[in-house]
């Protein structure tokens, strides 16, 4: 098996981490694959902010934390985002599993390739890190509170572009323990006519 097909089938998102930062060059090498992505008409309107401090992600974390309070929710709520809600009620919940680095994926809000551009830009960060022994995983709380007064606020400051919507953010740091084991994959999701 080739080392790429090799690489993109051990890929496994991680949600335990050590607190050992990733080193700039390996930063600088993810960001790169990033940059590498297709995007729609070349477009790269993408923006990535990386938060490596501890005190501004945890000052994240809070509002996250309040965005989840002041959320109304019943059956029709998307499963993954009441879920969310009941695990942020917990004073131990971390979105972002407590990794040390946090990549935040905006792209502007009224570009139809948003969030296709963006997601083929955190697959190749996941794959890199991945062969860099980097774990990842997408993170969906900051997307789906962009627009929450008090994060778009702090957004803002951190430097994620007014006109942007927040397409995704991904966690980055190394992996404190084994790794999940695959998921079987699901069968009858392939039609080939030839
Ligand atoms: C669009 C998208 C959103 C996701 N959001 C989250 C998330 O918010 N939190 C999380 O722990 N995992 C998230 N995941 C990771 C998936 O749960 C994971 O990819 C899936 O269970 C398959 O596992 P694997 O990545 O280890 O193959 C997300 C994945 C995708 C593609």
């Amino acid at each position: 098996m080739s080392n790429v097909i090799e690489n993109i089938l051990t890929r496994r998102s991680i949600r335990k981490y050590t607190d050992q930062q990733i080193s700039d060059e390996d930063l600088k090498i993810i960001l790169e694959a990033a940059k590498y992505a297709p995007s729609g008409g070349n477009s790269q309107t993408w923006h990535f902010m990386v938060l490596q401090n501890k005190e501004k992600l945890l000052q994240l974390n809070g509002y996250i934390k309040s965005a989840f309070e002041k959320l109304e929710v019943d059956e029709s709520t998307y499963r993954s985002i009441r879920t969310g809600k009941e695990a942020s009620k917990n004073d131990s919940y971390n979105f972002y599993y407590h990794a040390p680095t946090l990549i935040i994926v905006s792209n502007e809000a009224d570009y139809g390739n948003a969030m296709a551009d963006s997601a083929c830009a955190i697959e190749n960060m996941f794959l890199v890190s991945h062969y860099l022994q980097i774990g990842s995983c997408w993170i969906n709380q900051v997307s789906w509170f962009c627009n929450d007064k008090s994060v778009r606020t702090f957004l803002t400051e951190l430097g994620v572009p007014e006109n942007h919507k927040v397409c995704g953010s991904i966690c980055l740091g190394y992996r404190d323990g084994n790794a999940p084991v695959a998921k079987e994959r699901k069968e009858n999701i392939v039609t080939i006519i030839k």
